[in-house]
């Protein structure tokens, strides 16, 4: 299968690169990475190998017989081309990377739990990692892996990949967005035979409480989908700076620390990065239009794990409020972003990062589940897992298969290349919801905190005062409910919480959390002066991508 992929230089239909081996000093003296990439190429045709490479400085390449640096693209960086020797099979490049890399941060000691070491980690989805590997940046390729990784005495490495002490390895071939690396002052702790932690030693107790269920949530998606295939499935805890809540490197999901609620309540992010071992990590997009087949396909499997754990009403909760955001979200969109099968075409792939791939593909799902039962769609799903198993595939390889396999009513074509939500949607509801809608609660003692947030959503107007008074909202210890609170506190112009809003700012990163505040702060003239006074506090701490998002809302 051949595919254009727009986001990156490189032509694995005439070179394509198999194995890749890592050999990097982590410098935090002076934020850079530096050592070489050996990468061993299959070759159909012509001698030049083309990589992406972004802020890179490529010192030499070894076994070449030339090489060229391209001018440099805003959105996709730049070329890197190499003449092979007649024959050649692989090739050495050494090079460092740029301080500034799209794809690292790197955290000094007051920006981490334990204040007293420093911290690297890498992101490298969407296209990120060519920031700090020189590689075939599309998720059309995949390779194994081996690295060897040097950091300061007295801190560990970790990657998404086998590990023994300095050195990694990757047998399974990965797309290079699913590449990962983490550094600092870090232990482990096991969860299960297959299972555990890994977080700074002030965090390591509170993760490993958090997690307890990951073990039962692997056992969950096998008995639906079949094995797990990449042996163990760890988490890390990243620094509060992380700009997103999950993200699935494979054998090793990075999470945000605010998921750290100390009930478990905020664990359907373990079960949605857990869920792409399955769907994205086994079956890939092949390119980021597709990108819906990643996140719809695990964004439906992760609701089939909570019903699985937690009941059909926690579920149905979390379907219930994934499908107002979306509706929320989606009045807010221009019509082609509402669309699942999105045009890329001189965008970076990470504008594509709405809730449509995540709740429209959801959706999707289970209007088809609907339309043809679950038992059906269950082996529909697992036969689809086994047939593009650790391959890549495009959105029009989904629908061939679909239609071969399992042919339904479901208008596929409204529902992927048009925009909004077609008619017949399964939509998902709650009793428990429908409850929380029937005036001011009595007995709030046995509420999750799904049935807070939706309370919270449903207050038209809010009454901040009271509600702050009755349930002390603005002193909440649970990330989400917090967020969702300070945002309305913006959007009403309640005070009381405005020293909390400032605090909130400065020590979270994650961008689903600071774009909304940060927007409508920006709404009112004296909003946009502290959004400003705030930002510039806070921007230091905050991830390249979170920064390059805020700089966009405050200027
Ligand atoms: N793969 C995504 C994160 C991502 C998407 C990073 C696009 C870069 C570009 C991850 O699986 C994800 O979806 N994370 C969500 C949490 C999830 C529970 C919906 C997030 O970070 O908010
Ligand atoms: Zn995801």
């Amino acid at each position: 299968m051949e595919h254009m992929d727009i986001h990156s230089w490189s032509r694995p239909d005439l070179i394509r690169v198999r194995h890749l081996e890592l050999n990097l000093d982590v410098r935090f003296d002076l934020r850079v990475l530096e050592g070489s990439a050996t990468l061993h190429v299959d070759r159909f045709s012509g001698s030049e190998l083309v990589l992406d490479t972004r802020g890179l400085q490529i010192h030499s390449v070894e076994n070449a017989a030339a090489f060229a640096l391209g001018a440099a693209d805003p959105i996709l960086g730049a070329p890197l081309r190499v003449q092979l020797l007649p024959d050649a099979s692989w090739v050495r490049v050494h090079y460092s990377t740029s301080p500034q890399a799209s794809g690292l941060q790197w955290l000094d000691p007051p920006q981490t739990a334990d204040r007293v070491h420093p911290f690297l980690y890498t992101q490298s989805q969407a296209i990120h990692a060519r920031s700090w590997i020189p590689l075939q940046d599309t998720p059309a390729v995949r390779v194994a892996f081996e690295a060897e990784i040097g950091v300061p005495q007295g801190l560990r490495a970790v990657m998404g990949a086998a590990m023994s002490g300095s050195h990694f390895r990757m047998e399974q071939p990965v797309p290079s967005y699913l590449i990962a690396l983490a550094a600092g002052d870090l232990e482990f702790r096991a969860l299960g035979p297959r299972s555990g932690v890994y977080a700074e030693p002030a965090l390591i107790d509170a993760a490993a409480y958090e997690f307890a269920d990951t073990e039962a949530m692997i056992g969950a998606v096998e008995q639906m989908y079949g094995p797990y295939r990449w042996g163990r499935y760890d988490l890390l805890v990243l620094p509060p700076s992380f700009p997103f809540g999950g993200m699935e490197n494979p054998r090793l999901t990075f999470a945000t620390p605010t998921i750290l609620a100390g009930d478990r309540s905020l664990v359907s992010l373990v079960a949605h990065e857990l869920a792409h071992s399955w769907s994205g990590n086994l079956v890939t997009n092949a390119t980021w239009s597709d990108f819906w087949l990643n996140e719809g396909f695990t964004v439906y499997v992760e609701r089939r794990v909570l019903e699985r754990l937690y009941g059909p009403a926690r579920a149905a909760m979390e379907a219930v409020l994934g499908r107002r955001q979306l509706d929320g979200e989606m009045a807010g969109l221009r019509e082609q972003d509402r669309i699942l099968h999105i045009d890329l075409a001189g965008r970076d792939p990470d504008d594509g990062c709405t809730l449509v791939p995540y709740e429209k593909g959801a959706l999707l799902l289970g209007t088809i589940e609907q339309a043809v039962g679950r038992e059906r769609f269950d082996a529909f799903l697992r036969a689809y897992f086994d047939h593009f198993a650790f391959r890549s595939i495009t959105t029009a390889d989904f629908l061939d298969y679909v239609r071969r396999e399992l042919p339904n009513d479901v208008p596929l074509d409204e529902w992927i290349f048009r925009p909004g939500i077609p008619e017949g949607a399964a939509e998902p509801h709650s009793d428990a919801f429908e409850r929380v809608e029937s005036g001011w609660p009595a007995d709030t003692g046995a509420w999750s905190t799904h049935e807070w947030l939706h309370f919270l959503r449903s207050q038209n107007p809010p009454d901040m005062a009271r509600l702050d008074r009755e349930f002390h909202f603005t002193e909440s210890g649970n990330s989400e409910i917090l967020h969702q609170w300070l945002w309305m506190a913006v959007k009403a112009g309640y005070q009381p919480a405005y020293p909390k809003v400032g605090q909130f700012l400065k020590s979270v990163g994650r961008r689903k959390f600071l774009k909304p505040i940060y927007s409508e702060l920006m709404k009112t003239p004296e909003g946009q002066a502290r959004a400003r006074a705030i930002y510039a506090e806070a921007r230091p701490g905050y991830h390249p991508i979170a920064q390059a998002t805020i700089d966009g809302i405050v200027g």
